[in-house]
């Protein structure tokens, strides 16, 4: 990892881009990463899962991937809904344009919107029908369930959001945290020390 964390925002170090090999059910695809992103040497266990085990998405959108890091989520979610508005944050510049660049990669000419941004960038009246995740849970526990309530709090009527999360990294307390701040949580899955969560937005 270097001089500096995958999630700082500003990453710095010495650059040394390479690609990685993004295999899950239908897809089969090379990513570019470098220094100073998440998962930089491998498509990270609990990302694939999380792409392998989650229902697909729905094909109007708007789609949001929480922590896209160079954008295995982003990619996969614009593969498999293509036409539906996709949204891509990190705080990590170079992550976003390693996601940008994997988008522009990867998608079709009759692709819908995709936009990469800081977060802050996210216009305030957009709602997420899903909301796809391997989110950032070493930013600490109290900023991660700030990040976490911003975005759920922004999902549409009847919304889900799809959370891949490492037991030993507190899947089964955050899940009950989830629970008591009223949204709906269930464990869909479960695969070596890894949860999926899906959460359900709040009744209106
Ligand atoms: C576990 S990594 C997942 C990256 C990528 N989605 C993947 O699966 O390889 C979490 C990501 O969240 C980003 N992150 C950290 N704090 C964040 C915040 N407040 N808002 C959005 N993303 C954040 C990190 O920079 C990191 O890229």
């Amino acid at each position: 990892m270097g001089d500096s964390h995958y999630f700082s925002a500003s990453p710095g170090g010495k650059r040394r881009a390479k690609s990685v090999e993004l295999r899950v059910g239908d897809l089969d695809m090379e990513l570019a990463t470098d220094r100073g992103v998440f998962a930089a040497d491998e498509v990270d266990f609990g990302t694939r899962y999380l792409l392998a085990e989650a229902p697909r998405p729905p094909q109007d959108g708007p789609l949001l991937d929480l922590g896209c890091g160079y954008g295995p989520i982003a990619v996969a979610l614009s593969r498999w809904a293509p036409q539906a508005p996709l949204w891509a944050v990190d705080v990590n510049p170079r992550a976003l344009e390693l996601c940008r660049a994997n988008l522009d990669r990867h998608s079709s000419d009759t692709s819908g919107d995709a936009t990469v941004c800081h977060p802050d960038e996210v216009p305030p009246g957009v709602r997420f029908a899903s909301v796809y995740s391997n989110p950032p849970i070493r930013i600490g526990k109290a900023a991660l369930h700030n990040v976490l309530a911003q975005w759920l709090g922004r999902l549409a009527d009847e919304g889900r959001a799809y959370l891949v999360v490492n037991k030993n990294l507190g899947a089964d307390s955050l899940a009950r945290w989830l629970n008591q701040q009223q949204w709906p949580t269930t464990r869909l899955s479960s695969r070596r020390g890894y949860r999926i969560l899906e959460v359900v937005a709040k009744s209106p």
